[in-house]
């Protein structure tokens, strides 16, 4: 059986979209700036997003900031001490006009599962008599499970994992959904190079290609291993040119790069603490060496202080912006760096003609 989902079918549905800390707040921005009649009652709710959402499905599946979307089933404990009635009558209501409804090739027997919820076997058997669907753990397309207060269905086939093609990854590859705040973070413009130095699998060069097909992208990383991923990625990325570099020793000229963007190693998955001690000075001398001089970096990191204190350290760039993010147990920043108002007022009477 092939699920797949009419993306242009129009539904009506409260919908729920789990994010990440730090990422929430992007994904709101754009929810709110897509807004009514798709997008109406936006709420944030620890790190996501509740909305009444009416229209093609398609203006949801395209945002690249949540992982999991979910169909609103009611408030869990309210709906268990009811036996479920108003869970199972949402699902209904869901499967003839919401975004159950979009689901094409289940023949109306949708697979389920449910996650280790108290009285779970109800909730089962409720599903099971009331609407006819199958639990099956091994092939759903439904997963029924809590989210803080609320009981809810995410929906297999509108994963992230499912909305977007599948990449190459590395053990330290950067969480997409951090790697769309860090591509938006980079204010890039058309005609702009914006270059990755730790490119790894090459997951920030597919987001900022994502925002803009147009412009010129240069992926590099110290390893042979890292750049053969990338390439496996670089369908997403195919205006991209892939390099073999040492991040102090860029092969690029001074003064051309307009934006740099990069998941630096944080001393614990990739490279040590004692090495960053080594590292950061040096790439940040690189860094301010090719960037020119209205450009801008966005670097994410874990070893924060060393960050900071190298960057105090690098007299012409300075932390204009701190986002905090959190995925997988590490708590990150991803820093937002420019010129001095002093370094791009020398570099720019340097460039100038005298009059
Ligand atoms: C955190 S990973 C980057 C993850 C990448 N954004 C992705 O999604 O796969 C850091 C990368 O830096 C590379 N690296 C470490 N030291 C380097 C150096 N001195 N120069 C260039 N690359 C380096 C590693 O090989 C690794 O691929």
């Amino acid at each position: 059986m092939t699920v797949s989902v009419d993306l242009d079918r129009s539904v009506a549905d409260t919908i729920h979209l789990e994010s990440l800390p730090g990422v929430v707040d992007r994904l709101i921005q754009q929810c709110h700036d897509i807004g009514a009649p798709a997008m109406t009652a936006i709420k944030r709710v620890g790190d996501s997003v509740l909305m009444e959402y009416h229209g093609p499905l398609r203006l949801v599946a395209e945002l690249r900031t949540y992982s999991a979307l979910s169909v609103v089933l009611g408030e869990y404990e309210r709906d268990r001490d009811d036996g479920y009635t108003g869970a199972v009558a949402r699902l209904r209501r869901s499967v003839t006009a919401g975004v159950l409804s979009a689901l094409t090739g289940v023949e109306d027997r949708l697979g389920f599962r449910i996650d280790p919820l108290r009285d779970r076997w109800t909730l089962r058997d409720r599903v099971v008599e009331g609407l006819s669907w199958q639990n099956d753990p091994g092939g759903w397309q439904l997963n029924l499970t809590r989210s803080g207060g609320l009981l809810v269905g995410q929906v297999g086939p509108l994963h992230r994992s499912s909305r977007f093609p599948a990449m190459r990854r590395l053990p330290a590859s950067t969480n997409p959904l951090i790697a769309a705040v860090l591509a938006h973070l980079l204010h890039a413009r058309p005609g702009h190079l914006v270059y990755d130095p730790f490119c790894g699998s090459g997951t920030l060069l597919v987001e900022v290609h994502a925002l803009d097909a147009e412009l010129t992208l240069v992926g590099s990383d110290s390893s042979a291993a890292a750049l053969v991923a990338a390439a496996a990625n670089q369908h997403l990325f195919p205006s991209g040119r892939l390099l073999r570099a040492d991040a102090v020793r860029l092969p690029v000229a001074t003064d051309t790069v307009d934006r740099v963007i990069s998941n630096i190693p944080f001393g614990k998955r990739v490279g040590s603490h004692a090495g960053n001690l080594e590292l950061y000075p040096a790439f940040l001398a690189e860094l301010n060496r090719v960037l020119r001089v209205d450009g801008r970096a966005v670097l994410l990191t874990e070893d924060k202080t060393l960050f900071r204190r190298s960057v105090q350290a690098t007299p012409e760039l300075h932390v204009v912006r701190e986002v905090q993010l959190a995925s997988g147990g590490l708590h990150p920043s991803a820093y937002v760096l420019e010129r001095t108002r002093a370094a791009a007022r020398r570099l720019k009477a340097r460039s100038d003609p005298p009059r």
